[in-house]
C-alpha cells in the first residue's frame, strides 16, 4: 500500500487528506494540532495515523515519523500549506524519498529571490527593491517608479500587501509589516519586505504541473478583487473568460516562470496581472491553490490537482489527472462576502435569492450573524462564501458580479 506523509494541512491542503484516503492510500497527517494550526475534524477522522509535532520543526517531524507506526514505510511527503512547502522538501531529502527537492523550494518561497529569478532569466517582471529597514524602503523608492506595491517576503491571503502612491505611504506600509508581531501557523511576518512597481491589468491565476521540466496548465482561474490600495481577494472564475490570444500567452509565459525559478517536479498555483504588454508575474508557489480554486478546477475541468501532487509526491507521473478529463467542459466560481468595513452583522442582505440565479454547489457562513468580524491582520475579512457551477465562464463572472453587487451584510451594533 501507498503511504504519504501530509505535513500541516490547512485550507486547500485537507483535500488532500480527502484524496490520499480515496484512492485508499496509508494516510499519515503530521500537524502541531493546535492554535491556528489546529486539524479540522474531518481530516483526523481521514487520517489512517496522526502524528502531533511541531511541523515548524524539521529534525522533530523525521524523529516522530520514524516513532510512528509507519516508521520507515512512507513512499512520500507533501507539505498541506504553503509555509510548509519547504519543510516538506527537507523532510522527503532527509529520508531519501521522491518530490519536491529543496532546490525546487529555493526560489517560490521568497518574494524577493523569485523576482531576481525571473530577471535572471528575462523573464517580464516589475522593477522591485529587497528591504529589510525604513531607510531601505525610502531608497528603494528613490529607485522605482510610482505607484509600487509594498509585501512581504514570504507571507500570503495579500496580508499586508499594499499600493503606496508616494514615498511617505510606502516608508508607513513597511513601518506596520516591521510593527506587526502577528504569528501564523507559528512564524512570525518579519521585516523583509519587496517593494516593487504597480503592474496594471486582470488578475489571473494558473493550476498545474511540472513532471521532469514538462509543464502542463490544468486551468487558468479570473481573480476578483476590492478595492485597492488593498488587494483583497472577492471571487475566482474557472475557467477564466479569455481569448485564444490572451490564454495563449498566458501559458507561455507560465512556462517561462516555472524553468525561471527552476521547478522541475511539482504542482503550481501561478499568479499573474495580464498587462498591456503581456502576463506579469505577481508570485508562483508550489503547492495547491488556497481560496477552493481546488474545488472550481475540478468542477469545471474533472482535473484533481490535489491527485497530481500526491501523485508526484510519491514520484508517480501525474499525467492520468489531465488526460482523463481532457473534454470535461464547464465553468465554475467563487464568491465571498465581503463586509466592507462593519464590525459586525445581524444578516446577508440577498442570501435567500442566491439560489434563484446561481447553482450552487456550496454555501457557508464563516462568521455567524452577531459575532466580532475580525479586523484586518488578524485573519481574512470574510463572513460568507458561495461556490457555484455555471454552464459557461461568461455566465459565471455574470453570476459572481451579482452575487457582489446583491450580498450586503446588514450592520450590528455590539455593545
Ligand atoms: N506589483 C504588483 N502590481 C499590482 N498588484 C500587485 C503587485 N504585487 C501584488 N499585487 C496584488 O497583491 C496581491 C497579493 O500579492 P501576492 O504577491 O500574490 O502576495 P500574497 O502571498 O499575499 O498573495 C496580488 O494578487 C495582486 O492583486
Ligand atoms: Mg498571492
Amino acid at each position: 500500500m501507498t503511504s504519504v506523509l501530509i505535513v500541516e494541512p490547512v485550507s486547500s491542503g485537507n483535500e488532500l487528506v480527502v484524496r490520499a484516503a480515496a484512492m485508499g492510500w496509508n494516510t499519515v497527517v503530521a500537524s502541531f494540532d493546535a492554535e491556528d494550526r489546529t486539524l479540522t475534524a474531518a481530516t483526523k477522522d481521514l487520517a489512517s495515523t496522526l502524528v502531533q509535532v511541531d511541523t515548524n520543526d524539521v529534525h522533530a517531524i523525521v524523529e516522530a515519523v520514524s516513532r510512528s507506526p509507519v516508521g520507515a514505510g512512507l513512499d512520500g511527503v507533501v507539505a498541506g500549506s504553503e509555509f510548509h512547502v519547504e519543510i516538506a522538501a527537507q523532510v522527503a531529502e532527509k529520508l531519501g524519498l521522491p518530490g519536491l527537492t529543496t532546490t525546487d523550494v529555493a526560489l517560490v518561497r521568497n518574494k524577493a529571490k523569485m523576482r531576481e529569478a525571473l530577471q535572471r532569466a528575462g523573464v517580464r517582471s516589475p522593477r522591485h527593491r529587497e528591504v529589510a529597514s525604513r531607510a531601505e524602503a525610502e531608497l528603494a523608492c528613490a529607485a522605482l517608479t510610482f505607484p509600487v506595491v509594498v509585501k512581504p517576503v514570504e507571507s500570503s491571503s495579500s496580508i499586508h500587501v499594499l499600493k503606496a502612491r508616494d514615498t511617505a505611504e510606502a516608508v508607513r506600509a513597511y513601518a506596520a509589516i516591521e510593527a506587526d508581531g502577528m504569528i501564523d501557523l507559528g512564524r512570525p511576518l518579519g521585516d523583509e519586505v519587496v517593494i516593487e512597481e504597480y503592474v496594471s491589468g486582470d488578475e489571473y491565476s494558473a493550476d498545474g504541473y511540472v513532471w521532469r521540466g514538462e509543464v502542463r496548465i490544468a486551468a487558468v482561474t479570473r481573480k476578483l478583487l476590492g478595492p485597492e490600495p488593498t488587494f483583497v481577494e472577492l471571487g475566482h472564475i474557472t475557467p477564466a473568460p479569455l481569448g485564444p490570444n490572451d490564454l495563449g500567452a498566458i501559458e507561455r509565459y507560465v512556462g517561462q516562470v516555472v524553468r525561471a525559478v527552476g521547478l522541475e517536479n511539482s504542482v503550481f498555483h501561478c499568479e499573474m496581472r495580464l498587462s498591456a504588454n503581456g502576463p506579469v508575474l505577481m508570485e508562483i508557489a508550489a503547492r495547491l491553490p488556497g481560496d477552493q480554486i481546488v474545488h472550481l478546477v475540478a468542477d469545471a475541468t474533472g482535473v484533481s490537482m490535489a491527485d497530481a501532487a500526491l501523485l508526484m509526491a510519491v514520484g508517480a507521473n501525474p499525467e492520468t489527472c489531465l488526460d482523463e478529463h481532457a473534454a470535461f467542459g464547464g465553468a465554475a466560481g467563487i464568491r465571498f462576502v465581503d463586509p466592507g468595513s462593519i464590525t459586525a452583522y445581524t444578516r446577508i442582505e440577498g442570501w435567500d435569492d442566491v439560489p434563484r440565479y446561481a447553482d450552487v454547489v456550496e454555501r457557508k457562513v464563516l462568521v455567524p450573524a452577531g459575532e466580532q468580524i475580525p479586523s484586518t491582520y488578524e485573519a481574512l475579512r470574510r463572513v460568507a462564501y458561495i461556490r457555484y457551477r455555471a454552464s459557461d465562464p461568461d455566465t459565471a463572472l455574470a453570476v459572481n458580479e451579482r452575487l457582489g453587487r446583491e450580498l450586503r451584510p446588514v450592520a450590528a451594533y455590539l455593545s
